[in-house]
């Protein structure tokens, strides 16, 4: 997380880092300046995920705010230490029968949740992508599978021919995007009618209404829509030793600390927060993708 290369030299390690609103806010108005300018977002969250695709390699698979919740599937014992992480891919994607189906992951980051696909559900094949080019080199070389293969690519224009999946997943990345109904349309072109978008994602309260009207537009169909809000805070609240432990190791920088505890959520930082009172909203949906004479 907010890796810079050969970590450990010079570094100065942080005792305890106690949350400071005034060092949050630095450090999270700093961001929007880049990410405000829709020209310059794209490109802004391509370079800030390249950043993270090049952090050591055996660190972490992951990179979601993870999943708190009854069901604990098994899991690998070197995949324990990430187990929230997993726990919401599982959380998503559990939602349908995914054998022999033809997957597409969009926004597949480092690829250990496209990996864990293709071993748990057994669909014929998963296709990760990502814009990050770094992060798709790394997938290659970490994550091998008959059913598995990585691609770098745009979710505002995949690179696919019409109805080529059974199934979309996309987890905590469409926040990125410059526009989510393109999105949204764009993954139900790839899909086959009566296929699946297993979605994740984090809206600002006032948005869930339009953003469920887009999906309808699409020509999807709510199969269920959920808050987790509760489940991803009870992953933060767990995860946070492993998290605020791994951005020290990581981050040289005081700034780039501060920067990596927000966007990892650590309790009392900004985006965590915002997630406790309830201003930013984390949903779980499975839609189902309607022929398109019905959709609306
Ligand atoms: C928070 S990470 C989540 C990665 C992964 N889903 C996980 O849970 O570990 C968001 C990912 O979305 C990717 N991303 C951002 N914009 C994208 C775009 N326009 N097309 C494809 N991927 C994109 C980033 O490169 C990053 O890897």
């Amino acid at each position: 997380m907010g890796a810079e290369r050969n970590p450990g030299a010079g570094m100065k390690h942080s005792p305890t880092n106690p949350a400071s609103p005034a060092r949050d806010w630095a450090a999270v108005l700093l961001l929007p300046i880049a990410f405000a300018i829709p020209a310059l977002r794209r490109r802004a969250w391509r370079s800030f995920y390249q950043l993270f695709a090049s952090a050591d390699p055996d660190a972490f698979a992951l990179m979601n705010y993870g999943y708190a919740g009854e069901t604990q599937p098994p899991l690998d014992p070197d995949q324990e230490h990430e187990r929230y992480a997993y726990q919401l891919y599982h959380r998503v994607a559990a939602a349908v029968d995914l054998s022999d189906r033809d997957v597409l992951e969009v926004g597949c980051g480092r690829g250990g949740g496209t990996a864990y696909l293709a071993r748990r559900f057994g669909p014929r094949l998963v296709v990760g992508i990502d814009l990050a080019p770094a992060a798709i080199r790394l997938c290659r070389e970490r994550h091998r599978g008959d059913n598995l293969r990585f691609e770098i690519g745009d979710a505002m224009a995949l690179p696919f021919p019409d109805a080529s999946f059974d199934a979309v997943v996309n987890v905590e990345s469409a926040f990125c995007y410059p526009s989510r109904a393109g999105f949204y349309a764009e993954v139900r072109r790839v899909l086959r009618d009566g296929g699946h978008f297993l979605y994740a994602d984090i809206f600002d309260r006032g948005q869930v209404g339009r953003i469920e009207t887009a999906l309808q537009r699409a020509g999807f169909a709510l199969v269920e829509a959920a808050s987790i809000n509760d489940e991803v805070i009870a992953a933060c609240d767990r995860d946070t030793d492993r998290r605020r432990a791994l951005i020290d190791r990581l981050c040289r920088s005081r700034l780039t600390r501060t920067i990596a505890y927000n966007f990892a959520a650590i309790p009392g930082h900004f985006i965590y927060r915002r997630l406790a009172a309830g201003r930013r909203q984390y949903r779980a949906y499975c839609l189902r993708a309607l022929e398109k004479a019905h959709a609306g």
